[in-house]
């Protein structure tokens, strides 16, 4: 072990390890089932893995240009226009990123100055605070209405003053499950119209949407598309997070700013991949079915939980079910979550580090992208509990 022995201040000094971490470590320690992290346990398609191997066999190999291979940027940009009726110029509106934590962070450092205000509405993601804080910015904490996890947009405008330079969204919502409606877009239309505010919109789980929602993309509208800056993830979309590939849109004038931070933070972006998905994104069957594939999974889930003594608050997207476990015990949910990979060999995700303030919805989350053998196993060991 090495040690610095000179002044070392830390830019984060409240951040320690994240909690996917904590409780993925934990599960292993334990050989626990794990429903905490989200990733799927199931294989890809063959069809995309043969892709990138076709690819790098062709020499592929070498950086891609800056902004993304031309191919994958016009790919996004008519699946924009074909889902959301969104004309992109893929040219200087659409970037390729690695996983969509790259873009966000990358949209955050290009934007926010210090003093810049950005609302964030919580339970959060945990990425977004963390930029906010590295740029100077200051976040600023709406939070979402219990039980159902909807905005409260009296208090958005109560938030929103002169030095608010962002509002952070993220529908489908991780953790609570959440989806934003058409009204709540035009909400946000009138709290931004005649504004500077930007709206970053985390969008990962466009796909992973159910009952046949339409997703609520910022660049539906024709007012908010001026002022947002979108992310994907095809980590999210092609099960395959570990390739940690993404992509941002936004308007040109945005855009070339997020492209000045983005080629000193990571230039380009794997190239294979980027081919591999290319050619697998132009068909439509590849990421429609998404939403259906995952909602089999939900009803899975749902059915082996039902009965128990953990209640549902049912989500509407994502591959996240929020369970209240307020029936069973009072502890805190960290500890609650600590005994259930302890005792019970299952790993959740505890909602009160999404929180900045301390609160505790006696809830957990629990992921659902797994296979059946995996849902029925952890159904069994929940109905025991
Ligand atoms: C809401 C949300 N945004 C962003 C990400 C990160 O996506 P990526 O793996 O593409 O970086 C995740 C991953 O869990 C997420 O849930």
């Amino acid at each position: 072990m090495h040690q610095f022995e000179g002044t070392l201040t830390s830019k984060l000094p409240q951040v320690g390890t994240t909690i996917f971490s904590v409780m993925a470590a934990l599960a292993n320690q334990h050989q626990a089932i794990n429903l905490s992290q989200g990733f799927p346990d199931f294989d890809i398609d063959p069809a995309l893995s043969e892709l990138v191997y076709k690819y790098m066999r062709k020499g592929a190999n070498q950086y891609a240009p800056m902004p993304g291979i031309p191919e994958l940027r016009e790919a996004i940009a008519a699946k924009m226009e074909l889902m959301y009726n969104a004309n992109y110029d893929s040219d200087s509106e659409v970037t390729i990123t690695a996983g969509a934590t790259q873009a966000i962070f990358t949209a955050i450092s290009a934007l926010i100055k210090e003093g810049d205000e950005v609302v964030i509405f919580t339970p959060a993601y945990d990425c977004y605070n963390p930029a906010i804080e590295i740029a100077g910015g200051k976040p600023v904490y709406v939070q979402l209405k219990t039980p159902d996890y909807s905005i409260d947009w009296e208090e958005v405008k109560r938030v929103v003053n002169r030095k608010t330079r962002m509002i952070v969204i993220n529908t489908p919502h991780n953790p609570t499950g959440t989806v934003l409606s058409k009204t709540d877009l035009e909400m946000l239309e009138s709290i931004t119209k005649g504004t500077d505010i930007l709206i970053l919109s985390d969008e990962v789980y466009e796909h992973i949407i159910f009952e046949g929602t339409q997703h609520q993309s910022m660049c539906r509208s024709e007012e908010l598309i001026n002022r947002s800056i979108i992310v994907g993830s095809f980590g999210k979309t092609f099960h395959v997070t570990g390739w940690k590939m993404g992509y941002c849109t936004a308007p040109a004038n945005i855009m070339t700013e997020f492209r000045k931070v983005h080629q000193f933070n990571v230039f380009s972006c794997n190239r294979p991949a980027q081919h591999a998905i290319a050619d697998y994104i132009k068909d439509p069957d590849n990421y429609n079915k998404l939403g259906e594939f995952y909602q089999t999974k939900r009803g899975l889930f749902v059915e082996a939980v039902l009965g128990s003594r953990f209640k549902l608050r049912l989500c509407r997207g994502t591959y996240f079910q929020v369970i209240d476990y307020s029936e069973i015990t009072d502890e805190k949910d960290s500890d609650f979550a600590v005994r259930l990979v302890k005792e019970h060999g299952i790993a959740a995700i505890p909602l009160s580090p999404f929180y900045h303030s301390a609160s505790d919805d006696k809830a957990l989350r629990f992921c659902f992208a797994k296979s059946q053998e995996t849902i029925q196993r952890a159904g069994e060991i929940l109905q025991k509990i």
